[in-house]
């Protein structure tokens, strides 16, 4: 072999720089072709197909263009933007942070004064409604399902005898492994079986049937509960008033670790700090993610009680659970000015009030438009509407298919009339709007003229399956067939 000339200079140029990017050298085309060469493919094909696959630019925080200039209000991003895109007052913060700051950067094997002030902050915030939480310990992770995983190996480590872990019908605590066993849903779970062993899935909101469950499986063997105070991505369910405080009593009574997953519904959103908390549960461990990256970065939080997180995190064993990037100085500088931002503008507040206008808006075109609205639903800044099917009529063994169809096109249509909505993920009808909890009003405001204006060209179900251009439904139907 001849020998290898290491001298030889490397001569790869990378397709796409940065001041491409930058300078928006890359047209539409480009941006969607290289997404299906070398991304989801089917991912972005269908949101082509419906025409909302972008990209977007953002004008305002609230506002976004499409390629064609046109205007879209941002009801979307999955309750993870809670003052919108780049909201001024935080991208003014994070320059300051860069040019000022010169905090190590990735503090694995050090203190950090940013970790340690987030830490503090959010243990703060949490101890403000429920004072036992006072001393409680914060692990930070990448993102809403590794603030999960944490939860359950800390709930496994807290009760070490009992192999159970009950969850949800509805559920989603995130789609990586041990939180996707969590996630009761045939399509995510179905083709990585065997999933994480011991897990009992339970109707929602049925205090009832959970009490028997305790009963039969006998308390021992339950080493917690894992419960979203509002189920999100099953198309924002609220359970019964007191089911979630009588949950609690029952877990105490019985020494069941209680998991509060506020990944959606957590730091404002719902109205209030934590709605578990404000619905009379008292959790004992907490997991947060989302908007705790302020819509700049990928960020989780899990608060436990400080029993809990001793038992896996103590002595020669602290690092028993660890990541690389989890407390590093930039998310924990943009997750404390966040919660500045949102505690400082008092955004619960807010969010309460936006929320009760909007949900009785949402129930005004409801009721105007039965036939294209079978109900709407919501609590603060997560809300929902449930659309009618686009087929007037059963399908035989194609109902998950037609849900399917009936809510990609409701997020069209609302697309078509300049909002920009969220899927959601375990119930195909249901499209949801999680607008900036810092929206102005008079964007608000014109958020459910939209809606309204929307409804009133597509009064049906159907109507909306019509009014959509013939070959995106063939595009659509060949793409699902
Ligand atoms: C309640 C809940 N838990 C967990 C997750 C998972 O978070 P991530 O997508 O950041 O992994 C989500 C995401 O939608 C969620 O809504």
């Amino acid at each position: 072999m001849a020998p290898i000339n290491i001298a030889k200079p490397l001569h790869i140029s990378l397709p796409i720089s940065t001041l491409d990017v930058l300078d928006e050298k890359l047209t539409q085309g480009d941006v969607i072709s290289a997404e299906l060469a070398h991304g989801n493919a089917d991912l972005i094909r269908v949101l082509d197909i419906c025409g909302v696959a972008g990209p977007f630019k953002a004008v305002t925080p609230w506002e976004h263009v499409d390629a064609k200039g046109i205007r879209r209000i941002n009801a979307g991003g999955y309750s993870a933007l809670p003052f919108g895109d780049r909201y001024p007052p935080l991208v003014e913060f994070l320059t300051e942070y860069l040019t000022r700051d010169s905090a190590q950067g990735l503090p694995q094997q050090a203190a950090s004064p940013w970790r340690a002030a987030l830490e503090a902050n959010l243990v703060a915030l949490l101890a403000h409604v429920a004072p036992s939480h006072a001393d409680s310990r914060v692990f930070f992770s990448n993102s809403g399902a590794e603030a999960i995983e944490t939860a359950i190996k800390f709930a496994r480590m807290a009760r070490p005898k009992a192999s159970k872990i009950i969850n949800f019908k509805g559920a989603y605590h995130g789609k990586t492994y041990a939180p996707l066993s969590l996630t009761p849903n045939a399509e995510y779970q179905d083709p990585f079986r065997p999933l994480m062993p011991g897990v009992v899935t339970l109707p929602y909101g049925d205090i009832a049937a959970f009490r028997k469950a305790v009963k039969r499986h006998g308390a021992k063997t339950i080493a917690a509960v894992f419960i979203e105070p509002i189920q999100g991505e099953a198309g924002v369910i609220i359970p019964p008033a007191g089911y979630l405080k009588e949950l609690g009593e029952i877990c105490e009574r019985n020494g069941i670790v209680v998991v509060a997953d506020e990944i959606q519904t957590g730091l404002g959103r719902c109205g209030e700090w934590f709605a578990s908390i404000a619905d009379g549960l008292e959790p004992d461990i907490v997991a947060l993610a989302k908007p705790l990256g302020g819509g700049l970065v990928a960020s989780g939080a899990t608060i436990a009680r400080k029993e809990i997180y001793a038992k896996m995190l103590s002595g020669m064993s602290c690092k028993r659970h660890s990541n690389t990037f989890g407390g590093n100085s930039l998310t924990m500088a943009i997750g404390l000015k966040s919660l500045e931002l949102l505690v400082e503008g008092r955004l619960d507040e807010r969010s309460k009030q936006m929320g009760e206008v909007g949900l009785a808006q949402l129930v005004e075109i409801a009721q105007r438009y039965p036939n294209l609205i079978e109900t709407v639903r919501g609590q603060g800044l997560l809300m929902a509407i449930q659309f009618q099917s686009v087929v007037p009529f059963k399908v035989p063994f194609m109902s998950e298919l037609v849900g399917e169809f009936s809510g990609i096109l409701g997020l069209r249509t609302l697309h078509v009339h300049g909002v920009q909505a969220n899927l959601s993920l375990s119930s195909k009808r249901v499209i949801r709007l999680t607008p900036a909890l810092n929206m102005p009003d008079d964007v608000y405001k014109r958020l459910f003229q939209r809606i309204e204006a929307a409804a009133a060209k597509n009064p049906t179900g159907p109507a909306m399956l019509r009014n959509t251009p013939i070959s995106v439904t063939a595009k659509l139907s060949k793409f699902a067939l």
